[in-house]
C-alpha cells in the first residue's frame, strides 16, 4: 500500500506556503538578511512543533519565522522548494494560499511577493510538470475594510492568482464578518473558499457557505455537530480540504482516527486530504496520506475516490481534469 500511495497522482488544495518554510531554509533567510530569530536552532524549533496547544500557540510560531520573508528572492526559495519537494511524492497539481495580508502588514509589498511566487510557479510548470494556482488568504482577525483595501491593490496583479481564502484565529471571527469582500471577490471572478469548522463550530461553515457563498470548505470537519448541515454538504457536493497532521498537532482531534473520513465517505461528501503547514506539522501531503492509511485501513477504492474528489474540487480548465483523471 505504501508504494502504492507514493505512487498516487496528487492534487494539494489546502497548503500554506509560508507552511512550508523548513527549518534550514529559515535559518538561511534570516542570515541571508540580517534578521535575529527567536529560536537558538533547529532542535528549539523541533521541540516548540511537537507542542502545539492549539491553532493560536501555532500561529504566533508562524508569524515569527515570516518575518524572514523580505525579498522576491524569499518568496521563489521558498515556493520552488515546496514544489521541488512534492514533485517527489508525485503531486501534479496544487493551490497554495500565500499570507498576502500578513506580509503586507510587515511592510512587504505585493510586488514583491507575486514577483517570487510567480518565477516559481512558472518554473515548475516548464521544469516539473506540475500545474500550480494562488490564492490570496486574508486574516479573519483583521478588519473586513483592511482586506478590502488589499484585494483592491491586489487586482493589478490579477493574472497571478485565482481566488481568495480565509484564516487565521478562527474563534470569534465568523465568516459573516467578510460578507463585503467575498462578494466582491464573486463579482471578480475570483474563485472562493474559507477556513471554517477547523477550532469554530459547525455555524461557522454554515455562514461560510450561506453568507459567502464559498467553493470549497477549508477544513469543516466540525460540520458533523449539525446533521442538516452534513446533508447539505453532501447534497451540494461541496468539497472539504481535511488537513490530518495538522488537526492532530493543533489538538483539533485527539487521534487521527477520531477524524470523521469514514463517515465523509460514506455519505458521499468531497472530502479531500492535504498538508496545511507542513514544514511544521510533520509532513508534507504524502505523509498525511500514510497516517491516514494507518489510522483507516481504507482500501484501493476509497484512495481512488479521495483523489477523485480533489480533481474534483481543484480550479482547473475541464482539460486539465481530463489530464489529471
Ligand atoms: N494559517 C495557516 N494554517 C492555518 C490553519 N490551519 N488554520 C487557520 N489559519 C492558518
Ligand atoms: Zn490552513
Amino acid at each position: 500500500m505504501d508504494s502504492f500511495l507514493r505512487c498516487l497522482q496528487k492534487v494539494e488544495l489546502h497548503v500554506h506556503i509560508e507552511g512550508t518554510m523548513e527549518p534550514d531554509l529559515l535559518f538561511k533567510l534570516a542570515k541571508r538578511n540580517n534578521i535575529t530569530l527567536p529560536f537558538k536552532d533547529i532542535n528549539e524549533l523541533k521541540e516548540i512543533y511537537a507542542n502545539f496547544n492549539d491553532l493560536k500557540s501555532f500561529l504566533d510560531v508562524l508569524e515569527k519565522e515570516c518575518s524572514v520573508l523580505i525579498t522576491s528572492e524569499d518568496f521563489y526559495d521558498l515556493a520552488w522548494a515546496y514544489f521541488q519537494r512534492v514533485a517527489a511524492d508525485n503531486v501534479r497539481h496544487c493551490e497554495v494560499f500565500v499570507d498576502i495580508h500578513a506580509h503586507i502588514n510587515r511592510g512587504v509589498s505585493l510586488k514583491c511577493q507575486f514577483d517570487g511566487l510567480i518565477r516559481a510557479c512558472q518554473k515548475a510548470t516548464k521544469e516539473i510538470n506540475m500545474t500550480t494556482a494562488l490564492l490570496l488568504s486574508f486574516l479573519r482577525d483583521e478588519s473586513e475594510q483592511s482586506a478590502l483595501d488589499i484585494l483592491d491593490k491586489a487586482l493589478e496583479y490579477r493574472e497571478y492568482f485565482i481566488g481568495i481564502g480565509l484564516e487565521s484565529n478562527e474563534i470569534n471571527n465568523p465568516p459573516s464578518k467578510f460578507i463585503r469582500l467575498y462578494k466582491k471577490a464573486h463579482e471578480l471572478g475570483l474563485h472562493c473558499v474559507a477556513h471554517a469548522g477547523e477550532e469554530g463550530s459547525s455555524s461557522y461553515i454554515k455562514e461560510a457557505l450561506d453568507l459567502l457563498k464559498v467553493e470549497r470548505i477549508d477544513h469543516g470537519i466540525h460540520c458533523i455537530d449539525d446533521p442538516i448541515l452534513l446533508k447539505q454538504i453532501a447534497q451540494s457536493q461541496i468539497p472539504l480540504t481535511m488537513c490530518p497532521l495538522s488537526n492532530l498537532k493543533l489538538k483539533v482531534v485527539k487521534k487521527i482516527h477520531d477524524l470523521p473520513l469514514k463517515l465523509f465517505l460514506e455519505n458521499h461528501i468531497r472530502v479531500t486530504i492535504n498538508s496545511d503547514d507542513p514544514a511544521y506539522f510533520d509532513g508534507y501531503i504524502l505523509a498525511n496520506f500514510y497516517a491516514i492509511q494507518e489510522a483507516f485501513q481504507l482500501s484501493i477504492q476509497d484512495w481512488v475516490q479521495l483523489t477523485q474528489n480533489a480533481i474534483y474540487a481543484a480550479f482547473i480548465s475541464n482539460e486539465r481534469r481530463q489530464e489529471l483523471l
